[in-house]
């Protein structure tokens, strides 16, 4: 599947480069068509990696991740192109954090809102799936790299037949049927997104990213 891959932090690449491994063909979008860390990335990723702007990148992508910085996602999205998007099939893990004020960030949109509902508005004819935005990215595409079966990945979006796609690549990932939750719909991602100030505060205390959720009861 050729997919796109918005974003070249550490989740752009540790997703693009899973992604490669598993066999499909990615392009990393960023805001230049020539970005240093995309460029690295590419060469380091293999044949089937290539990178552009964020519209080269949507334009060709068949699914598009979206894994840019929460604060600019919309700036990203509008430069990706409504008309790249339309249609398509977007797999939303950021997170709207601020960290305009330091540590700890504040969120963008919360309680009666949430980032993925935004794109969702923002972008009607696209199918926005939020997941993944629980865990540190290096256990998004590896959840054997904790001990145990037992946590938990969500799922959130309006498109039953978006959220079975975006299913199916999770399990590609190695996630477990049992593993994978349905919250419903788009809005429920306002409670994975809500999670982020206590992952952060975990994550403090534990002082590592090596967790994640699992529900018991
Ligand atoms: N780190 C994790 O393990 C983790 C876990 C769960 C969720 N998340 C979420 O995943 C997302 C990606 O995180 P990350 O740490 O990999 O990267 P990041 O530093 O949060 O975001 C990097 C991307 O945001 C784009 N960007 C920044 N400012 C922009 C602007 N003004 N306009 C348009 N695009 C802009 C950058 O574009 P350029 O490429 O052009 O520089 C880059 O592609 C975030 O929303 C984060 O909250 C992260």
């Amino acid at each position: 599947m050729r997919i796109a891959v918005l974003g070249t932090g550490n989740v752009g690449k540790t997703i693009g480069s899973r992604l490669v491994e598993l066999g499909h063909e990615v392009t990393m979008g960023s805001r230049s068509a020539d970005h240093e860390g995309a460029n690295e990335w590419a060469a380091s990723a293999g044949d089937n990696a290539g990178v552009g702007t964020f519209a080269d990148a949507a334009s060709w992508g068949e699914i598009v991740f979206n894994c840019t910085s929460g604060a600019h996602t919309l700036d990203a999205l509008g430069l990706a192109g409504a008309d790249n998007l339309n249609g398509k099939v977007i797999v939303d893990v950021a997170n709207p954090l601020d960290f305009s004020e330091g540590f700890p960030p504040s969120l963008s949109v919360k309680d009666t809102d949430s980032l993925a509902e935004q794109v969702q508005r923002a972008y009607p004819d696209a199918r926005v799936v939020k997941t993944l935005n629980t865990m540190n990215c290096g256990i998004m595409v590896d959840p054997s790299k904790l001990d145990g079966g037992d946590h938990v990945v969500f799922v959130s979006g309006n498109d039953d037949a978006a959220k079975a796609d975006v299913t199916a690549l999770l399990r590609d990932f190695g996630w477990t049927a049992d593993q994978i939750i349905d919250l419903g719909d788009i809005s429920t991602a306002r409670g994975t997104e809500m999670f982020l100030p206590l992952w952060l505060r975990i994550m403090r205390s534990r002082g590592n990213a090596d967790f994640n959720i699992a529900i018991v009861g």
